[in-house]
């Protein structure tokens, strides 16, 4: 069966991911398969609203690693860029439903997200730093609008994860809900935007985001430029290579 599921029903196209084996981690392919979906709900009226969700147990570990070092993305039209621009210009509503960790691009896409539904074992984590690189998706932006800087330091910087409660408290989800009943709520919620009048739902999202958008474009660029340089640097193909070796990094050399 494919690392990502997409089914669209009731307006909502949800897509899961499909590779618990790996925590869900994600590859070249799967930001492709992504990307697709996604450009395909933006193109479909059928679609008014995506839903991505994992399973009650895992999100997402972020970038597949081994892919980190043996196929870094090299240009903007790599599958993780083409990934990045369809979420961040999504004109409808966009719902997660998040259980377990969410690592990396699995606590970044959230930011792009309109609805976010956490079971109470959700773990967010941004651990950039810890692997040699800097924060991707817009996240060096928007992490501080919302966080306010000094917590932003600490889950950029520090790169700790952090739980569903105080996820809760800084607004980065809607709701903490029992994981067995995360993605039900979120088809349910998603459900409900997708009854709405899409136009209406398109300009609200659209107001909103005003101001916002060719800043954040420009960031993600500007991150993308940074990110794709460093992980090639030393530090980071240290840190993916303890992690395939499952020790911990050495980097007193870097
Ligand atoms: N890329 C590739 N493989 C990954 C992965 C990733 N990001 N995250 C987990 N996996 C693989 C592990 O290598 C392991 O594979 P194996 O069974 O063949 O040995 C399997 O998934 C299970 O992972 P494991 O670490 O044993 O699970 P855990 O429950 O102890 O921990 C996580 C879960 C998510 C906390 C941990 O896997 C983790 O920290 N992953 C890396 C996250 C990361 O740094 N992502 C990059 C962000 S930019």
């Amino acid at each position: 069966m494919s690392d990502i599921l997409v089914h669209t029903e009731a307006g909502v196209s949800t897509i899961t991911f499909n590779r618990v084996d790996k925590k869900n981690s994600i590859t070249a392919a799967m930001y492709a398969q992504m990307a697709d979906a996604i450009e395909q709900a933006a193109a479909d009226n059928a679609v008014r609203t995506v839903l991505i969700q994992g399973d009650a147990t895992i999100f997402s570990a972020g970038n597949d690693i081994s892919d980190f070092l043996n196929a870094p993305p090299s240009n903007e039209s790599s599958p993780v860029f083409r990934f990045m621009r369809a979420m961040a210009a999504f004109p409808k509503p966009i719902v997660a439903a998040v259980c377990g960790p969410a690592v990396g691009i699995g606590t970044t896409l959230l930011l792009h997200c309109d609805l976010v539904y956490a079971g109470d074992n959700a773990a967010f984590s941004m651990p950039f730093v810890n692997l040699g690189l800097c924060p991707e998706f817009g996240s060096s932006m928007l992490v501080p609008q919302m966080f306010g800087y000094h917590r932003a330091a600490e889950a950029l910087l520090l790169g700790e994860p952090f739980m569903a409660e105080a996820a809760l408290e800084i607004g980065l989800v809607n709701r903490v809900v029992p994981p067995t009943e995360c993605n039900a709520i979120a088809q349910t919620q998603a459900r409900k935007l997708a009854a709405k009048p899409l136009s209406a739902l398109v300009e609200t999202k659209r107001l909103m985001k005003k101001g916002l958008q060719p800043a954040l474009v420009e960031r993600i660029g500007e991150e993308g430029q940074s990110f794709g340089r460093m992980l090639r640097e030393p530090a980071a193909r240290e840190a993916f290579t303890a992690f395939m070796e499952k020790r911990k990094p050495d980097f007193s050399k870097v």
